[in-house]
C-alpha cells in the first residue's frame, strides 16, 4: 500500500510517499481502507516536534529520540471503509463506513490501518460516519468536532447568553461557534482578519480581527471564553466575563495552569482546562448533528495523499481556514 513515512522531525520535506506493507487486523481490530485524512495544525506541530517542553520529552521518548522510529505514519483524522475484522470484532462489519481520530496511534497517511474494535480516548476514537457527506468532509469533523462538542457541553449554554472564541476560524473554532450558536448563544468569534467573513457565514454574530484589537479592552463582557489555542491573556478574559461566567482553556499554556490554578476558588468564575472527550458516544452525536445539518465542516483546501507536504506547507501559512482535507486513494 502507498503511505507516507515520516523520516525525521523537522521541514515537510521528511514526509515520503512510500511502498510499504498492508497491515493485516488482529483479533480485536478492524482493518480500514483510508479514504481520506486531513493536515491538521497538530500534525505540523507534531513533525516538526514544537510541542512545550514538558510534553515535548515524553512524546520523544514515545515517538522515536532522534527520529520518528516507533511512530512512523503521521495524520491523526480519517474517514474510511471497514475491508477485514479480527475474529474478535462484532461491533463492525466489512463494509461500514467509519470516521474518527487516532490521537497519539497516529497512522491515517496511508491507504489502509488497523485500529483496535473499541478504541476510545487519546490513542483513537472511532464510529459510522455521517451519511449525509463525502469522506472527504467526514475526516474534517472528529478532532475538531469532538474538542468543541465536549468543551462547550461542559458549559450549559443557555440561550442569549454572550459567548466568545478564541481561534474562532481553526478547527476546533469553527465547530465551537456553530455549536454555541445551536445552543442559542449570540457568539464573537476572534481570529485574523481574512478569516472573519468565513466566520460571519457559519453564523458568528459579532467578529474580531485580534491583530487589530483586543477583546479584553472594548467594555464588553461575555458568560462564557472558549480559548481554543492558549493565547488568551488569563487577567484580561477573567475580568471580561460576567459574575459566574466561564473561562475555558483547552490548550492552557503553563502560565495559564499556574494562573487558573492560583485563582480556582478566590473568584466567583469558572476556570477550566483541556478534559478530552475522545468517545465513540461524542462522535456518534457529532454524526446525528450532521446529518440533522445542525453543524458542517468547513474544509479550505483539499489535497491528494501525494502532496501532503504541500498540505503541510499550507497549513504552516496560517491562511487555513477550518480544515485542510488529505484525498487518498481514487
Ligand atoms: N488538530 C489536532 O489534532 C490537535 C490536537 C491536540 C492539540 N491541538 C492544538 O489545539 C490548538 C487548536 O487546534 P486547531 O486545530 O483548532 O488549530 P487551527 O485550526 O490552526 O486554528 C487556530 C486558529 O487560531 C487563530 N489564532 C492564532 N492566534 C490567535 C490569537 N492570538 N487570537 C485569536 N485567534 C488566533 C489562527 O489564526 P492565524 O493563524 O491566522 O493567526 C487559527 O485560525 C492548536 O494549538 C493545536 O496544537 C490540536
Amino acid at each position: 500500500m502507498k503511505a507516507v513515512i515520516w523520516t525525521k522531525y523537522g521541514s515537510p520535506d521528511g514526509l515520503q510517499l512510500q511502498e510499504v506493507a498492508k497491515p493485516s487486523p488482529r483479533d480485536n481490530e478492524v482493518l480500514i481502507k483510508i479514504h481520506a485524512s486531513t493536515a491538521s495544525r497538530a500534525d505540523t506541530e507534531f513533525r516538526r516536534l514544537i510541542l512545550p517542553l514538558l510534553f515535548a520529552i515524553p512524546v520523544r521518548m514515545y515517538i522515536g529520540l532522534f527520529r520518528p522510529s516507533r511512530i512512523k505514519i503521521l495524520g491523526t483524522e480519517f474517514a474510511g471503509e471497514v475491508v477485514a475484522i479480527g475474529k474478535d470484532v462484532t461491533q463492525y462489519q466489512t463494509g461500514d463506513q467509519v470516521y474518527g481520530y487516532t490521537g497519539l496511534g497516529m497512522g491515517t497517511y496511508a491507504e489502509y490501518m488497523c485500529l483496535s474494535k473499541k478504541p476510545s480516548g487519546l490513542l483513537g476514537v472511532m464510529s459510522k460516519r455521517p451519511t449525509n457527506i463525502t469522506y472527504e468532509e467526514a475526516a474534517a469533523i472528529p478532532f475538531g468536532g469532538l474538542e468543541a462538542l465536549h468543551t462547550l457541553g461542559r458549559v450549559n449554554i443557555q440561550p442569549g447568553q454572550k459567548v466568545l472564541i478564541v481561534g474562532a476560524g481553526g478547527s476546533i473554532g469553527t465547530y465551537s461557534v456553530q455549536l454555541a450558536k445551536h445552543y442559542g448563544a449570540e457568539v464573537t468569534g476572534v481570529d485574523s482578519g481574512g478569516k472573519l467573513d468565513m466566520l460571519r457565514s457559519i453564523g458568528a454574530d459579532h467578529v474580531i480581527d485580534y491583530t487589530r484589537e483586543d477583546y479584553t479592552k472594548n467594555g464588553q463582557k461575555y458568560d462564557a471564553i472558549l480559548d481554543t489555542i492558549g493565547g488568551s491573556p488569563f487577567g484580561g478574559s477573567v475580568r471580561s466575563l460576567n459574575e459566574n461566567g466561564t473561562y475555558l482553556n483547552v490548550n492552557p499554556k503553563w502560565h495559564h495552569k499556574l494562573q487558573m490554578g492560583w485563582n480556582k476558588g478566590r473568584t466567583s468564575k469558572k476556570l477550566l482546562s483541556w478534559e478530552g472527550g475522545y468517545t465513540t458516544e461524542n462522535l456518534l452525536r457529532l454524526k446525528e448533528l450532521i446529518e440533522a445539518g445542525t453543524i458542517k465542516p468547513v474544509i479550505d483546501r483539499t489535497y491528494p495523499l501525494e502532496q501532503i507536504a504541500e498540505a503541510h506547507r499550507y497549513v504552516e501559512t496560517d491562511q487555513k481556514k477550518g480544515n485542510v482535507v488529505v484525498r487518498i486513494g481514487d
